[in-house]
């Protein structure tokens, strides 16, 4: 994947401390990740752990000497593949609103042609300000766009609308954005994780291993290689990712439901969920009380619908095998019989791998009946492998 390049620009809000975590995890994605810091900020955070954190230096005038660029904000604004504004004040959204250029920041928001993303962080009464709503208006108008702001516990002790959008939810957007122009734009994946819940009562349910992990990290990889990605996915104790739409479901009766309802257009179906192949009979409306049961008391169960052999007619469908024996053999079959593009064999007896693990060995089948073995790694790599197969077939159809 060829470098990508955020200004990353940090301004006066408490909410500085946390553009620390944001910067580190964007390195770790492989982002060269260039800080500029409003004075007000380097009152809050050093610059030297940003440059630290991310391995590149941290501009905080318009006339510092020792920095590489030449004329530095035209640099940084050409430079940017995305200027993300993370913790932006009430202040610099004013300031971008009216074009008003004082200061590094500012400068290279205005003279940057790459998309903005703003990540407001402010008192609540400042984020609803007539002024500020306004300027939010005008920004969103221009096509800036925004990750937050978040409601809950801010600086001041108060509760309310302001607080800084969770790192995680920023980085999720700033990489799908980043993602544009990938081998999968104007492509639409659904995408299946986590295993089903089947009730048996108001509290009890049968359910399986599944931790959505591996759904996750193909729905995150397709997202930043430019698709737009529906993730359907089960109860998992996963942050859901952002940058993308995602439908939480129960029951493999929902998550059909579900699959049927988002798929009419897509592109690409990939089922990673463990979907309960039984589902009791009936669900019962009160607690079941084992005095009222039999001591062997025996759960009449019925079949789910296969959600791969009823949704046809998308080009390309993937499915996953779980499987604790015969592996290869077992697979090629699902993959015959559900008349798939491709499968991904898991072998489930593996503690190191597949289910709950981070980490993935398996092997794709293809309908020529070519097998790829891929070691263990882990599951953003399994996912962007599958993906690599998935975007050669899209290519050849
Ligand atoms: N699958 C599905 N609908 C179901 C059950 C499974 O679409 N009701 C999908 C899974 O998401 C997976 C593939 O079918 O992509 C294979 O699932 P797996 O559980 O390995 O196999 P089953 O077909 O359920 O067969 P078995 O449990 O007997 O191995």
């Amino acid at each position: 994947m060829p470098e990508r390049h955020v200004v990353l620009g940090v301004s006066g809000s408490i909410a500085a401390y946390k553009a620390v975590d944001l910067a580190s995890k964007l390195t770790q994605a492989g982002v060269a990740v260039h800080t500029v810091m409003t004075e007000a900020a380097t009152q809050l955070v050093g610059p030297a752990t940003f440059r630290a954190i991310t391995g590149l230096p941290v501009s905080t005038s318009m006339f510092d000497l020792t920095n590489p660029y030449s004329i530095e904000h035209i640099s940084l604004s050409e430079v940017a593949d995305l200027m993300l504004i993370a913790p932006a004040t009430a202040n610099v959204m004013a300031k971008l609103t009216t074009g008003i250029a004082d200061d590094l920041l500012t400068c290279t928001a205005l003279a940057t042609r790459a998309p903005i993303l703003i990540a407001p962080a402010m008192h609540t009464a400042m984020w609803e300000n007539a002024a500020t709503q306004a300027n939010f208006e005008t920004l969103k108008s221009r096509g800036v766009r925004f990750v937050g702001p978040a409601v809950g516990r801010l600086a001041s002790g108060g509760f309310g609308a302001g607080r800084f959008a969770s790192v995680h939810d920023i980085l999720g957007i700033a990489l799908g954005l980043l993602g544009a122009g990938g081998d999968l734009t104007g492509r639409k994946l659904v995408i299946t994780a986590a295993g089903t819940r089947e009730s048996i009562d108001p509290i009890r349910f049968l359910s399986n291993r599944s931790t959505g992990k591996m759904g996750f990290a193909l729905a995150e990889a397709a997202r930043d290689r430019g698709a737009n990605v529906t993730l359907i996915t089960g109860p998992t104790f996963l942050e859901p990712p952002s940058g993308m739409s995602v439908f939480p479901v129960e029951s493999a009766a929902e998550m059909l439901d579900a699959v049927k309802l988002v798929s009419s257009d897509a592109d690409v179906l990939i089922m990673a969920a463990a979907v309960a192949d039984y589902t009791p009979e009936m669900c019962a409306s009160e607690k079941l009380k084992k005095e009222e049961l039999d001591i062997d008391f025996v759960l009449p169960l019925s079949r789910t619908e296969d959600i791969l052999t009823t949704v046809t007619g998308i080009p390309i469908r993937v499915g996953f095998a779980a499987e604790s024996q015969h592996l290869i053999k077992n697979a090629q079959r699902k993959l015959v019989a559900k008349n798939l593009d491709l499968i991904v064999a898991n072998d489930i007896s593996r503690k190191d791998s597949g289910m709950g693990a981070d980490d993935n060995e398996c092997t794709v089948l293809d309908r020529k009946g070519e097998s790829e073995s891929l070691p263990l790694m882990p599951k953003r790599e399994v996912a962007e492998r599958i993906l690599d197969r998935i975007v050669a077939l899209l290519d050849q159809a």
